[in-house]
């Protein structure tokens, strides 16, 4: 199945957007260290929803800027994404064989290589955004897009979250610790997509605030379905081995409050989320399809 195929044409247009974005950003697999490079590659092209590039747009939509200066933004968030799911994969973290479908990095590449590419796609993520300040944004822009994704990824984002992740397996935590560990891990980097497209965009204060509300909401929405999807999944469907959390003991929302409060839980993020937007109207349109494909995702 088209990992894509619920989303309208608009959407559509701007996954092949971010991939030729991508396409372009990343060394090419002939030229020395190839093997680096080609896990680099592995890693990033060929699957995924491109989720967090399609925020980064749609975020801006909102707010009726273009395209074209959104592209090192939405590359940027999508390398994060990408190294951090490589390093989430290795047998030290989470283990895991399968990835979108194919053998996680680690698998194809060796451990060392996938540590590497991981380390070289946050690297070229920074330096994209960097050299955007030739070419399309202010510096200052620049260096607030540059401060908030090293924020969104580091000890107090994703990183953070991944190591409260592994410090909570086989502990019970409460709702609350649950939450704060999903906000950092996968919640950060989704809160971050949207500011950088808002901040391209030129948001203002009261634009900045809603939007980071529906963020905020969505990036809790998208781990509380990741971790639904591991319960309720077939691997071949979603892409990566199902089950997993639970033969980790690792604490999710289905197994500290259940499988149907957690799909309640669901619902009021979506709803909060959408009733976040609604100062956009129309313009947030694509953020609304993007809130709803959140919660009703099948891989
Ligand atoms: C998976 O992210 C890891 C989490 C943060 C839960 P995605 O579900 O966005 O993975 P891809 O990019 O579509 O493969
Ligand atoms: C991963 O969370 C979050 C990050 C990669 C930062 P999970 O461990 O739940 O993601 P999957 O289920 O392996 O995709
Ligand atoms: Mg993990
Ligand atoms: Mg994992
Ligand atoms: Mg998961």
């Amino acid at each position: 199945m088209n990992p894509n195929s619920k989303l309208g044409a608009a959407l559509q247009a701007l996954i092949v957007r971010a991939e030729q974005a991508l396409e372009r950003s990343l060394p090419p697999a002939d030229q020395s260290p190839a093997d680096l490079h080609s896990a680099m590659r592995y890693a990033v092209l060929g699957g995924g929803k491109r989720l967090r590039p399609l925020l980064v747009y749609a975020a801006a939509h909102a707010l009726g800027a273009d395209d074209e200066p959104l592209d090192a933004a939405a590359c940027a968030v999508e390398l994060i994404h990408a190294y951090s799911l490589v390093h989430d994969d290795l047998p030290a973290m989470d283990d895991d064989a399968l990835r979108r479908g194919r053998p996680t990095c680690h698998i194809v590449y060796g451990e060392a290589m996938a540590i590497l590419a991981g380390d070289a796609l946050q690297a070229l993520a920074f330096e994209i955004l960097a050299d955007d300040a030739r070419h399309q944004l202010d510096t200052a822009t620049v260096m607030a897009m540059l401060h908030l994704l090293g924020r969104a990824c580091g000890a107090e984002g994703m990183a953070g979250g991944q190591a409260l992740d592994l410090a909570a397996v086989g502990r019970k935590l409460t709702l609350a610790e649950l939450e704060l560990m999903h906000a950092c891990k996968t919640g950060a980097l989704i809160r971050a997509s949207v500011q950088l497209g808002a901040l391209v965009a030129g948001a203002d204060a009261s634009a900045l605030l809603a939007l980071d509300n529906y963020a905020h909401a969505v990036g809790l929405a998208f781990q509380v379905r990741d971790d639904i999807l591991d319960v309720e999944g077939e691997s071949a469907v979603i892409g990566k081995t199902a089950g997993k959390d639970a033969a980790a003991d690792k604490p999710t929302f289905p197994s500290i409050i259940g499988l149907d409060a957690s799909r309640a839980r669901l619902t009021e993020l979506t709803e909060s989320a959408l009733d976040a937007i609604a100062p956009f109207g129309e313009r947030g349109s694509l953020l609304a399809e993007l809130a709803r494909y959140v919660t009703h995702r099948v891989h």
